[in-house]
């Protein structure tokens, strides 16, 4: 392990490292809505939406959300359901949650204008902080995102893991000590393009890296071993069943409200194991947790079975069924009726859609 102490001499090569990553970035940066704004509002909006998608999707949802909510006061006042509307697709829609809470904290006091303030801001942790602060105010807050851990990782040849609090410390010091910090808000943008772009995690361009005669990582062949984590996250399933029940022109829905995956998006009536259920099973499951008719019950059909949906620590495996529901008959309890043709008015998981898509 290289200590941090011992890396300080390598501090004086600063100047060139901040240079180097800011003239390839004038070379290579892409256009994108967010770099174009010093609004601290709009550079929130974009780093909390990329914080979980890539670029070329995240753009289309940036560019929906800010022409809908351009600003903190029209955030404020939309309706949540709304806003989960507006997210629909990204995921991690607690995230979203968050956001409008922290607007509607902040209407009419204006956006916090140093990196206190805006880190005290819901769902805002220390990279989003420092993104804020440098990309709209300027201030010197070194950005650590995983496209910084890698190329610090690499040029400096660091094998503390970036998971431990240990490598975090010496991440941050590291990130803060390299910032240029007469431009920290070029300086931040460069560093992560440059991981984002050019020292990628598994198909670095070595050979045309403009960085790679001081790369500890290069002299040392450990390119593709480094950044080192020290835990892989564990992934757990669960199975869902979900039922697309049709009485008359409506179907039913409800809106999610446990402190679980998808909270306030909507879905389907759903049966959850931790096996996948046969259809034998499922009726026992429907008849054990339902009032449901004899009728609807026999109508049961399977649509769509075995699509594998990946979240970041889970698999969900579900089917999905069809099922007729007499008209006088209230529906399950929790769930509400809606027309089917106002679906597309609620918001729902992606899994959800993408069914309605192929199959209604
Ligand atoms: N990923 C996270 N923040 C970003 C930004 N400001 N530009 C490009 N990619 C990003």
């Amino acid at each position: 392990m290289i200590g941090f102490a011992v890396e300080l001499p390598i501090f004086a090569a600063m100047e060139p490292f901040a240079s180097i990553l800011e003239s390839w970035y004038a070379e290579h940066r892409r256009e994108l809505p967010w770099r174009e704004t010093r609004d601290p509002y709009r550079i929130w909006i974009s780093e909390i939406i990329l914080q979980q998608t890539r670029v070329a999707q995240g753009e289309a949802y940036y560019r929906r959300f800010i022409e809908r909510f351009p600003d903190v006061e029209a955030l404020a006042a939309a309706p949540d359901d709304e806003v989960m509307k507006y997210w629909q697709g990204l995921g991690y829609y607690s995230r979203a949650r968050h956001l409008h809470a922290a607007a509607r904290s902040l209407a009419g006091r204006g956006f916090p204008t140093d990196y206190e303030g805006v880190r005290a801001l819901q769902g805002v942790g220390d990279y989003t902080a420092a993104a804020i602060c440098s990309f709209a105010y300027d201030l010197p807050c070194a950005v650590v995102d995983g496209n910084v851990y890698r190329v610090l990782a690499r040029y400096f040849g660091i094998d503390a893991p970036i998971d431990s609090s240990r490598g975090k410390n010496i991440f941050a010091a590291m990130a803060a000590e390299m910032l240029d910090r007469r431009h920290p808000a070029l300086y931040n943008q460069a560093i992560m393009e440059f991981g984002a772009l050019q020292c990628t995690h598994s198909a670095p361009a070595c050979l045309l890296c403009p960085l790679s005669d001081g790369c500890q990582a290069l002299a040392t062949g450990r390119v593709g071993e480094l950044p080192v984590k020290q835990h892989r996250t564990k992934t757990v399933s669960r199975y869902f069943h979900y039922l697309y029940i049709v009485s008359g022109s409506d179907a039913f829905i409800r809106r999610r409200e446990a402190d679980d995956i998808w909270r306030h998006l909507y879905e389907l009536p759903l049966v959850e194991a931790d096996h996948p259920l046969s259809e034998e099973e499922l009726r026992h499951r429907i008849v054990e947790e339902w009032a449901c008719p004899d009728e609807a019950l026999a109508s049961l059909r399977p649509l769509l079975r075995g699509v594998k949906h990946v979240l970041s620590h889970r698999i969900l495996p579900t089917d999905f069924y069809r099922m007729e529901w007499p008209c006088r008959q209230e529906p399950p309890a929790g769930y509400q009726r809606v027309p089917q043709e106002s679906l597309s008015d609620y918001a729902f998981p992606r899994l959800i859609d993408a069914f309605f898509e192929k199959n209604r």
